[in-house]
């Protein structure tokens, strides 16, 4: 590479050199001739009345003094037939004159200019003709030395070869310092930290050059790293379990127990999407929408293959799939499909903002807005329903025994609809909301079609038991069907619903930072802190969609009342609350954001001093990373759900604190709070409780915090995320399907 730039960059150099020292050349040789031609002219008027009257011996010390006076190489007078008639002794003593352009002359040139080589040196001869009464009478030739214009063409190459060589030098120098500064050293610290996680001992991971040819190998090499150390923890921690001979589930377990069962195929149904294409500047990205939903089903369905079909909401999302609106998923590592469900602005405002979120959201939420239900939202809701339906079925199109997760409550007419068509298949449907008693859940106007849907499913599971006895009360007050409180069934029409609790989680990992990243949460809060202009002693993080059923007004006003309270944490105690914008074409969850905005400046103002203030809001989707350090660097962190069906901040938090450290504060009406006894368990619309709260959090003795966090960690680790997913399916792939119970006589 390094000769290839040295030829380029000498070629060009020559080149140009070559030009520039042939036009100094030409315009030497120009004046040179100029000079000759204005002397040539002066001397032929003093010369031809000399040529009329004297004998050519009288010209010789004519010409001997111009010679002279001009510097000539010399002068020469011939006759009109080219013999000399009289030349300089500077010419005579040295040289033989050269022939004279006789015939240019007489064909009436006024000058002929020859440049030329005498005795061995470059000249230039000007010839000029005399005249005498009119006739040429003979020719008068002035000799100019012409050696320095070679003189100067040499220097000129002498010049531009030092340049080349000067040049060349320097460039290959900054050449290769370019190189080696940003390719191969930062490559081969690469290489040498890609060895290390080979070994298992890997530091931090260095940075690699960030010039755009280089960018899909930084990549690559991130997810290789990955993907080993994915390997190699999931590989220690099999080994571990099976040492330690504990039942944990974990994403390879869940794997062989999938493909240990003998079913068709599996199928999920949701409206986020697991990757969403979007343009970003000329290129596509893949994107992972911010959802528990996806952590969780993403393993099942690349164990078996499956089909994930969503409503494709990304704005690349149309040119990225097939004819058959299909895409193989993950993007590096395609293992299941995506079929994507196009749904029009009208019917996503309809089916996903109106009936879903401002009707069905509120009802089984009990957080005191008020549904709202439309009969336009309720057409919406049923035509998506079907469309979804439509596509689940051509997919399954010649596919016997399939298993079909639905999720949430965007899909409750979806079950009765597939079932209807395909008898065949098993289906659950996932309802990730709370469920509220039934005086609550009458509101809805068309509650028996919503329930009749849900009970076309083979099984319906929610969070926590407390759910289940809803839904099942609700049903019992709702429709004409048998409940069977001692299994927790509903009998209807010949078909059976199991009704169960499958409490969901996070991705439990026993180490979830990233190799070599040994920063403590004390360092890690200093440098956070200081990122955001704070002097602070202590930290607090809320981490949630701004949603009105997330209790962060009253999570602000609990922060309130703590500095009035416990005055001598001003200045010392920030509160950072990561706040997602989430559904803002909802007017409530517009008005929601600036009321929340209003009520930290509020407090803000109250308390803030010049380098110091108690709540910074973050108002903007953060991906995982981001919020990580957060939560490993906090004293505490507050869920304060005005009613949640499970609240996967509060487990994710606890998986983050490998150092056992951090309080909890948890809302009592989250799921959360049914599993995580070891929390600050606390109502959020008493202030004073959550002032006391986060007292207590910061007051603790560092043992028993310890202590509640290993046994919340113990608690997430073994009831993890595969283990939801893992009784989910083990539940549904054991439930008969095509062979209807025998009816009792007491059966409707
Ligand atoms: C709740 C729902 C999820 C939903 C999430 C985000 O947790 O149960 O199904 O994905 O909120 O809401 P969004 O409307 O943005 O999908």
């Amino acid at each position: 590479m390094i000769l290839f730039l040295v030829v380029g960059i000498s070629l060009v150099t020559f080149f140009i050199a070559r030009n520039q020292v042939r036009s100094e050349k030409r315009g030497l040789r120009a004046d040179l001739q100029r000079r000759a031609e204005i002397l040539a002219e002066s001397l032929q008027e003093i010369i031809e009345p000399a040529l009329q009257k004297s004998s050519p011996a009288r010209l010789r010390p004519i010409v001997e003094h111009y010679a002279n006076k001009q510097q000539l190489a010399g002068v020469v007078i011939y006759d009109d037939r080219g013999r000399v008639l009289a030349e300089s002794s500077t010419l005579v003593t040295r040289l033989t004159p050269p022939p004279v352009p006789l015939d240019e002359i007489k064909a009436g040139s006024p000058g002929v200019s020859r440049f030329l080589t005498l005795g061995g040196k470059p000249m230039n001869a000007y010839y000029v003709p005399l005249h005498r009464d009119g006739d040429i009478a003979g020719v008068l030739a002035i000799f100019h030395d012409a050696s320095y214009i070679e003189a100067q063409s040499d220097a000129i190459w002498r010049d531009t070869i030092w340049h080349v060589v000067a040049q060349v030098l320097l460039i290959v120098l900054i050449t290769v310092a370019i190189i080696r500064w940003t390719i191969i050293l930062p490559i081969s610290r690469t290489a040498q930290w890609m060895k290390d996680v080979r070994v298992g001992r890997a530091g931090p991971r260095p940075s690699l050059p960030a010039e755009d040819f280089l960018a899909p190998f930084s990549q690559e090499v991130v997810n290789l790293a990955k993907s080993l150390n994915e390997a190699r923890a999931s590989a220690e921690e099999e080994a571990r379990l099976r040492e330690t001979g504990e039942s944990m589930w974990t994403a390879e377990r869940l794997r062989v127990s999938i493909q240990s069962r003998p079913f068709g195929s599996l199928f999920v149904v949701s409206n986020r999407e697991p990757y969403m294409n979007v343009h970003r500047g000329k290129s596509i990205e893949s994107l992972v929408p911010a959802s528990g939903l996806v952590t969780a089903l993403e393993p099942i369905l690349r164990a078996c293959d499956g089909t994930w079909i969503a409503f494709g909401s990304g704005d690349a999302d149309k040119i990225t799939v097939d004819e058959h609106d299909r895409l193989r998923v993950p993007p590096d590592h395609p293992e299941y499909t995506l079929r994507r469900v196009w749904l029009n602005k009208e019917e996503e405002h309809g089916y996903y903002y109106g009936f879903s979120n401002e009707g069905l959201w509120p009802l089984c939420h009990i957080a005191h807005t008020r549904p709202i239900f439309r009969a336009t939202d309720w057409q919406s809701y049923q035509e998506a329903n079907r469309k979804f339906a439509d596509a689940v079925l051509e997919e399954m199109k010649g596919i016997e025994h399939a298993l079909l997760l639905v999720q949430d409550y965007h899909f409750a007419l979806l079950p009765k609809m597939i079932k209807e068509a395909r008898p065949d298949i098993r289906v659950a449907i996932f309802w990730h909301i709370p469920w509220p008693n039934p005086e609550a859940f009458r509101i809805c106007p068309w509650q028996r079609e919503v329930l009749d849907g849900l009970l076309g499913a083979d099984l319906v599971g929610f969070h926590i038991q407390a759910h289940c006895n809803n839904f099942l009360e609700t049903v019992d007050a709702a429709l004409e069907s048998r409940i069977e409180w001692e299994r927790f069934a509903v009998k209807r029409n010949n078909h059976t619903t199991l009704v169960r609790p499958f409490p969901i989680s996070v991705d439990f990992r026993e180490s979830q930072s990233e190799p070599g990243d040994s920063v403590s949460p004390y360092e890690l809060r200093a440098a956070l802190l200081k990122n955001l202009g704070i002097k602070a002693s202590f930290l607090g993080v809320g981490v949630d969609r701004i949603d009105y059923t997330k209790g962060i007004v009253e999570r602000l006003r609990g922060v309130e009342r703590f500095l009035e309270k416990y005055p001598v944490y001003r200045k010392q105690f920030t509160f950072v609350q990561i706040g997602a914008p989430s559904r803002t074409n909802i007017p409530r969850y517009d008005d929601l954001g600036r009321a929340v905005e209003a009520v930290a400046n509020r407090i803000n103002a109250r308390f803030q001093t010049a380098d110091w203030k108690p709540i910074v809001m973050l108002t903007r989707h953060h991906d995982h990373n981001e919020i990580q350090p957060y939560y490993r660097a906090a004293d505490l962190c507050m869920v304060t759900s005005l009613h949640d069906g499970m609240n996967l901040v509060a487990k994710e938090f606890i998986a983050s604190r490998e150092d056992e450290g951090g309080a909890l504060i948890l809302s009592q009406f989250t799921g959360a709070a049914r599993e995580l006894r070891d929390a600050i368990i606390v109502n959020p619309y008493d202030a004073e409780q959550l002032a006391d709260s986060i007292e207590l959090a910061l007051e603790m003795s560092p043992d028993d915090r310890r202590e509640r966090m290993k046994r919340m960690r113990r608690i997430v680790k073994e009831h993890n995320v595969y283990r939801w997913a893992g009784n989910l399916i083990a539940e549904l792939a054991e439930i008969r399907v095509n062979e209807p119970e025998p009816a009792l006589k007491s059966d409707l």
